[in-house]
Order: C-alpha cells, then structure tokens, then sequence
C-alpha cells in the first residue's frame, strides 16, 4: 500500500513538473525573440529627411513613426539606433539590431544579404544641381562629378553608369549638398523626397525634372529572423490598410 501510495505521488508530480514545463515552454514560444528583451531594435541613417531625421534630441520622420506604430503593435517598445547608412545591413545580419529601416531601396543584391517586408513606399532617384548648372537633363552628366551618400543605390547607380573615379562619395546626404554649393561636385543624385528638403533648405539649387530611378523602400531583416519578420510585415499591412502610413506620410510629405 505505502508502495503504492509512493508511486502514485511520483506519478502525480512527473505530471505536474510536465505539464508546468509544457506550459511556461508554450510561454516563450509566443514571446518574440528580439535583440533586446521587449524592444524592437531599428537601425537606422538618421540624415535623410523626410523619412529619419532629429528634431532636437529625437529622431522623428516617417520610418520612425511607422516603426513606433509596428513596435506598439508587437507590444514593444521602439528603441532606434542611428548609424551610417552602409553598416545598417552587416549590422542587421550580424543580428546587433532586429531590422533596419532607413529608406531603404529593395535591390537584388541587398536581397542576398538580408530580407525584406513588403514595400511601404515608393522612392525616386533625383538628381540636384545648382540652378545655373550647364546640366539640363541626365543626358549631360557623362563626365560630371556627381555626390552621393556611400553606398546608397544613388552611389551604386552612379558608379556603374558614369565609372567610380566619377563619383564622389560622402558620409550623408547633407555633406553631398554642400560639396554641390562648395563647387566641389558638379550634382547629387540622392533619394527625391530628402532632394526636396535640401533644395528648400539651401539656395541656389534645384531638381532635374527628369527621374534617374524608381524605386521601392522596405524594412530588412536577417535572414534568421524570420518570424520577426513575419509578424512586422503583418503589422506594417495592417497600417497600410487602416490608413495609418498614409496619414504619417501625408504629415511629413503631401501636407505642406
Ligand atoms: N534609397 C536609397 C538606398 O536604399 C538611400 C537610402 C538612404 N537612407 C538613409 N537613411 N540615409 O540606397
């Protein structure tokens, strides 16, 4: 009987150490594994108005707004990590940060490295000169010193169409436009919105009319993420569909 009693006891506790560990195992498998505990990490190239820039100590723009909306969604807190453009992706692979969002052009080679979400908005490659340029159109620029941001698709463009010692490489878009206004570069090729904001915001300069690329912007992740980047997909189209991007888009873009 004490026999008995003993293995029943036994038995009753296997199944309750069973059935606690099925249980908190479940637990973690809902939780989203992410780089930080309970934050979404975003990398990101903090120069490039409107999508990411500082308004005093923040980083704000459209990106910004939009991954603050998917972090809210996945239940996590947006925490952004502002780096140069170029060592977004290595970072993302490496796994340091869980996505980068940096208006980012989808670009077979870039897919080797990293995946996609799908698209959440559309990018043009654009070309600023001074208003006074002998450059009328991108027909003339054979020849011409061209700024861009380092390997951005405008620099990787760029390079393959008008050869490397054509092309003068800087840290940010910013500096690109003012080696332009210096005389020290002949135009820029940069993404068109940030176009806009750096002829606004310097005289003397405009934009070509015709279009150099178009192009699609998405978030990357690691090629191991791929829950993470399931489940922000899923939350960037429900934003899509309710609106949400469009009103971010339309306060920092069509509203002026
Ligand atoms: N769309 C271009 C690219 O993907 C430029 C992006 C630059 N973004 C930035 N945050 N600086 O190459």
């Amino acid at each position: 009987m004490k026999k008995l009693l003993a293995f029943a006891i036994t038995v009753v506790l296997i199944a309750t150490c069973l059935v606690g560990c099925g249980g908190s195992d479940s637990k973690d498998d809902n939780k989203l594994e992410t780089v930080t505990e309970g934050k979404l990490t975003m990398a990101t190239n903090a120069e490039f108005p409107p999508y990411e820039f500082y308004e005093g100590e923040k980083v704000v723009g459209i990106d910004a707004e939009v991954a603050e909306k998917i972090a809210e969604k996945l239940g996590l807190e947006l925490e952004i990590a502002d780096v140069s453009f170029d060592s977004i992706i290595p970072g993302v692979q490496s796994g340091k940060y869980d996505m980068g969002m940096a208006g980012m052009t989808v670009t077979d080679e870039r897919k080797r490295s990293v995946n996609f979400s799908d698209s959440y908005a559309t990018g043009i490659q654009s070309v600023i000169v001074k208003e006074d340029s002998p450059i009328k159109s991108i027909d003339d620029l054979d020849g011409k010193k061209i700024g861009v941001q380092t390997a951005t698709t405008g620099d990787i463009y760029a390079s393959d169409d008008y050869g490397e010692d054509n092309v003068k490489r800087f840290e940010n878009g910013a500096a690109a436009v003012a080696a332009l206004t210096a005389n020290k570069v002949d135009c820029v090729i940069i993404d068109n919105e940030p176009a806009k904001a750096y002829v606004e915001a310097n005289k003397g300069l405009k934009i070509l009319d015709t279009e150099y690329a178009v192009e699609d912007y998405a978030i990357c992740f690691s090629k191991d993420s791929e829950e993470l980047q399931k489940k922000v997909n899923d939350a960037l189209n429900e934003l899509k569909k309710d609106g949400s991007i469009q009103k971010i888009v339309d306060k920092y873009i069509n509203a002026d």
